[in-house]
């Protein structure tokens, strides 16, 4: 997500924050319907400007649930994985300044890019889902990174979810609207981790643990870390995408540090770095705000 905006992370600073944080969700609105050529009412919010190009979208006018009041279907591919394709159901919304402010509804705006690139890894990485529990935290309206495990790899079950009961209402629909009975069985359900009750079944469960573009929420990553340990099993791995974003990839880091082993990388795979190289040419990237890092945590 580009917080271009966003200069300081101090307590201080908590009302520039919520100003910025809604003129960036603002501009991502914006940006987009002006792509679109569409006002913001009649728009799908569907992929942020900053994605890296590793999939294509399609408008699946063909198909008859292509756009509904509140949701639009693109066709979803990988020109580098022509087996992987999955029709995707975008909301479409109108926020109200509270609720983007609040920032719930993050996960309800576009694919961002760590989640692009994090779908992309678990394709090109899927030996390590073979026969293992999946599950995605905070994975948003399309939680593209739990199909891509799904559709591409030997796992065992993969369970999508997010603190939005809306963004999971979205997933459940793009679950029943997908031909995944070839693929592992797939499920979608509310999980926040401010939560307790959420997860009170899921202690040492998941052998894999995905996560993408959640660590920046200030009042939320103690939880998030306290989630994460809870839920997965002796020795399982958890995969993050996430921008540096000022402090906060750091914050989050320092909470990990005696729970996890924690291996950190700037460059893990080729075609992402070549894209991401590529867009370092243009004056509107900000790479702190978008290029993700991997963080793999392993639990002691
Ligand atoms: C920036 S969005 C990322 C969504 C998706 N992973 C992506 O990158 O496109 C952050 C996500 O975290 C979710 N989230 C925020 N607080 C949460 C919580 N306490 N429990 C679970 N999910 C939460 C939001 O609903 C949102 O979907």
């Amino acid at each position: 997500m580009d917080h271009g905006e966003e200069k300081s992370l101090c307590p201080e600073s908590n009302q520039l924050i919520a100003r910025t944080r809604w003129k960036l969700l603002a501009k991502v609105l914006h940006k987009t319907s002006a792509e679109n050529g569409q006002s913001s009412s009649q728009l799908a919010p569907t992929t942020s400007r900053q994605l890296y190009g590793l999939f294509e979208w399609d408008v699946l006018e063909s198909n008859i649930f292509w756009q509904d009041s509140c949701g639009q279907w693109l066709q979803c591919c990988s020109f580098n994985y022509p087996h992987f394709s999955l029709n995707v159901r975008f909301l479409i919304n109108q926020f109200s300044i509270d609720e983007l402010t609040g920032f719930n509804n993050t996960g309800n705006v576009c694919v961002w890019p760590s989640e692009e690139v994090l779908a992309y890894y678990c394709m090109k990485n899927n030996y390590v889902f073979k026969q293992k529990t999946v599950l995605e935290l905070g994975g948003g309206m399309t939680c593209l990174a739990s199909f891509a495990v799904a559709k591409t790899s030997d796992a065992m079950l993969v369970a999508c979810t997010d603190g939005n009961p809306a963004s999971v209402e979205n997933v459940k629909r793009i679950i029943e609207h997908n031909n995944l009975s070839s693929t592992c069985p797939i499920t979608a359900q509310v999980l926040d981790w401010k939560n307790e009750s959420s997860f009170k079944d899921m202690e040492s469960m998941w052998d894999v643990i995905l996560c993408a573009d959640c660590l920046f929420f200030d009042d939320g990553r103690e939880a998030l870390v306290d989630t994460m340990q809870r839920i997965t099993t002796r020795n399982g791995l958890i995969l993050i995408m996430a921008p540096r974003r000022g402090r906060t990839l750091d914050a989050f880091l320092e909470l990990c540090h005696g729970k996890f082993d924690i291996y950190l990388n700037e460059e893990f795979d080729s075609d992402v770095t070549r894209a991401h190289q590529k867009k370092l040419l243009s004056p509107d990237y900000n790479s702190d705000h978008n290029y993700p890092l991997l963080v793999q945590l392993k639990k002691r």
